[in-house]
């Protein structure tokens, strides 16, 4: 099994809070991250996508497909938005990037067998997102029996309408 990993990048803005916990209680779990007005992040995301290497194309994976899938399903719905209020998903989730990466692959879990119908074996690996120099978060996809067990939750990332 050979991987290809495409990176994009996308800007955004949020705010770690959680309503429930006091003011001082936030500071103290998300310092500076906490502040009222939020701040921004050069996010990165990789891809990593799995499969059979092609017998007459040499490839696991059309990358013009895979790059139109993720600016039609991730891009146009992170880039340059405040995540707090501007996605369904982050309403009642705190947008940390854990959270991020886990709405990322809801998107493209949900989405994938439509992009990649004439590809059916390329698979969705993983998905990384660099938050910060220091920061960054990965989550490596489970296998078809594995997602049984713990199913997607893809109706938890519909996005809100944007103007
Ligand atoms: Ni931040």
């Amino acid at each position: 099994m050979t991987t290809l990993t495409r990176r994009y990048h996308f800007a955004a803005s949020h705010r770690l809070h959680v309503e429930q916990l006091s003011a001082e209680e936030n500071a103290a779990l998300f310092g500076k991250c906490n502040n009222p007005f939020g701040h921004g992040h050069n996010y990165v995301l990789s891809v990593k996508v799995e499969g059979p290497v092609n017998r007459n194309t040499g490839l696991i994976v059309n990358v013009g497909a895979l790059d139109r899938m993720i600016e039609a399903v991730i891009l146009r719905v992170f880039s340059h938005r405040n995540l707090n209020s501007d996605l369904a998903c982050f309403a009642n989730r705190v947008p940390t990037t854990e959270n991020v990466v886990q709405a990322i692959a809801d998107l493209l879990e949900k989405g994938w067998g439509a992009w990649f119908e004439g590809c059916p074996e390329a698979r969705l690996a993983a998905i990384h997102v660099q938050e910060t120099e220091r920061n960054s978060f990965e989550m490596v996809m489970k296998s078809h029996l594995d997602r049984q067990v713990f199913p997607l939750r893809a109706e938890s990332v519909t996005v809100k309408a944007y103007k």
